[in-house]
């Protein structure tokens, strides 16, 4: 029971200070996010006012106020990208799985985001699926690549 997890990942911390950062990876890593009841258990456990843990969560890249998928998929519209296809290998991805940049499906497997440069500019366009990259796509090999994951 979620509720039962974060209150043994509180009691890790429980006498200790300046722990809130660490707390909250702890959380993020157990639920892949910051559920809103983790930050109102803290809240009472801790002592420490909920606008407080909003305010760290929010600021802190690693930390998520909303629910990630299992698969993060990050779709490239850097200048090099862009100009060969990368926003229309976007609209593909939106399509398919029915979310915007920046949401995540109603199942939680796939959260979507876009990002200026993957690196690997001279693959244009690319997405990364996981920390693996699929570049020169097309909307055929998009296809192979998003059904490695289904
Ligand atoms: S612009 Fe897309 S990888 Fe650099």
């Amino acid at each position: 029971m979620a509720e039962d997890r974060i209150d043994q990942i509180i009691n890790k911390y429980m006498n200790e200070k300046g722990i809130l950062i660490q707390l909250l990876l702890d959380i993020q890593h157990e639920f892949r996010w910051i559920p809103k009841e983790a930050i109102k258990r803290i809240s009472e456990r801790l002592k420490i006012p909920s606008s407080q843990i909003f305010r760290v969560a929010s600021f802190y890249t690693g930390l998520s106020l909303k629910p990630i998928g299992r698969h993060l998929i990050r779709v490239c519209l850097g200048t090099a990208c862009y100009v060969r296809g990368g926003p229309r290998i976007l609209d593909t991805v939106e399509n398919k799985l029915k979310i915007k940049s920046g949401e995540t499906t109603s199942d939680n497997k796939f959260s979507l985001e876009t990002v200026n440069c993957l690196g690997c500019c001279a693959l244009g366009p690319v997405i990364e699926i996981d920390g693996q990259y699929f570049g020169k796509l097309n909307s055929a090999n998009l296809e192979k690549a998003l059904s490695n994951y289904n």
